[in-house]
């Protein structure tokens, strides 16, 4: 019963902060809906417990016809009926979601290096990050629109001094690492990356079919590899064609606490030895040493933290809708 209590615990918070903050009515009713329904918590508590997130699971119910928007009613007969199907899909997926939106926050925290870029990701998932040259962008400020580049642009609220560039980052060079890299050519994988996107962000949707085929006109060269032993050799290798920027954004959290302070004192020794700069966007408690740089965060307002170097510049949506510039 103590097991079950954890994961509508779990569900309860994907309701509030993640669904409900980024705005999927279903999936918000759905996970609260989970977290007061005994049998199927009993069915998530068979899984592995890292399979058991709201939005893999979600995801792999409508990969198999749930319908999205829709009722709870549906999930929970899918769910609890299951021939192994959806079972088999949380089992073999992964939640992978590549947002190119971020690249509106990523592109002023990039304006800080002098190009041309050498951009490493890590947890680059298919690499749709990897492409800030070739998107146009519109920053809302309080004074009006600050516009760079053509369409299709990227839209942003902007609060605060944000250093809003004025020229597109000059990029030299794009990898990435990944446990498990989408191939932006591979059919399959790309419906499931689309899968992955939230029933109601239909502008996400359409962007995310831009930026596939923005990446597949120029694929980008993604290795399998852990970001905890494989960040140095990609760096040495990626400093060859310019100034490197290691980068990444909704990543970290998915490592253990340990591996999190693990890799900030790796990357903060290559930042420390001029082998690269750094730019993160994480969950505010996902890196606690960037985020303590900046202003305090009210506990019940749920944001990434974007931070150059290890110091924290910007308040940013996790999907990159809006950001608040708190650097000098
Ligand atoms: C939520 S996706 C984010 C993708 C992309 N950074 C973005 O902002 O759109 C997280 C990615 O991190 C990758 N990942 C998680 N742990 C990793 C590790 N230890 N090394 C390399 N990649 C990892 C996952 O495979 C996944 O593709």
């Amino acid at each position: 019963m103590e097991l079950y209590g954890e994961i509508a615990d779990i569900y309860r918070d994907f309701a509030r902060y993640d669904a409900g903050s980024n705005g999927s009515h279903t999936f918000a009713d759905w996970a609260t809906a989970v977290a007061d329904d005994p049998e199927v918590l009993a069915w998530l508590a068979t899984l592995p417990p890292i399979k058991r997130q709201a939005n893999l699971v979600f995801a792999a119910a409508r990969w198999h016809g749930v319908p999205a928007p829709g009722p709870y009613a549906g999930l929970r007969a899918a769910l609890l009926a299951d021939d192994g199907s959806i079972r088999a899909t949380i089992l073999a997926r992964a939640t992978q979601t590549n947002e190119v939106g971020r690249l509106a926050t990523l592109v002023p925290a990039f304006a800080s290096f002098r190009g041309p870029l050498a951009l490493l990701e890590v947890g680059a998932s298919a690499g749709l990050c990897l492409y800030p040259d070739r998107w146009g962008y519109d920053w809302r400020t309080d004074d009006g629109h600050v516009t760079l580049g053509g369409e299709p642009r990227l839209e942003c609220r902007v609060k605060g001094p944000a250093p809003l560039p004025a020229t597109l980052p000059q990029v030299a060079w794009r990898g990435g690492i990944d446990l498990h890299p989408l191939d932006v050519t591979d059919a399959d994988q790309m419906a499931w990356l689309e899968q992955l996107v939230w029933p109601e962000h239909d502008d996400r949707r359409v962007r995310l079919r831009q930026a596939i085929e923005v990446a597949r006109a120029d694929p980008p060269a993604i290795r399998r590899g852990d970001l905890l032993t494989d960040l140095p050799a990609a760096v040495a290798e990626a400093s060859a064609y310019g100034t490197v920027v290691v980068f990444h954004s909704a990543v970290i959290a998915y490592l253990e606490p340990a591996d999190r302070d693990r890799f900030d004192g790796l990357v903060r020794g290559l930042v420390a030895d001029g082998a690269c700069h750094w730019v993160s966007n994480e969950g505010k408690n996902v890196l606690p040493s960037v985020t303590a740089t900046g202003p305090a965060i009210p506990a019940e307002h749920p944001t990434f933290v974007l931070g150059v170097d290890g110091r924290a510049v910007a308040h940013t949506h996790g999907h990159g809708r809006s950001m608040r510039w708190v650097g000098a």
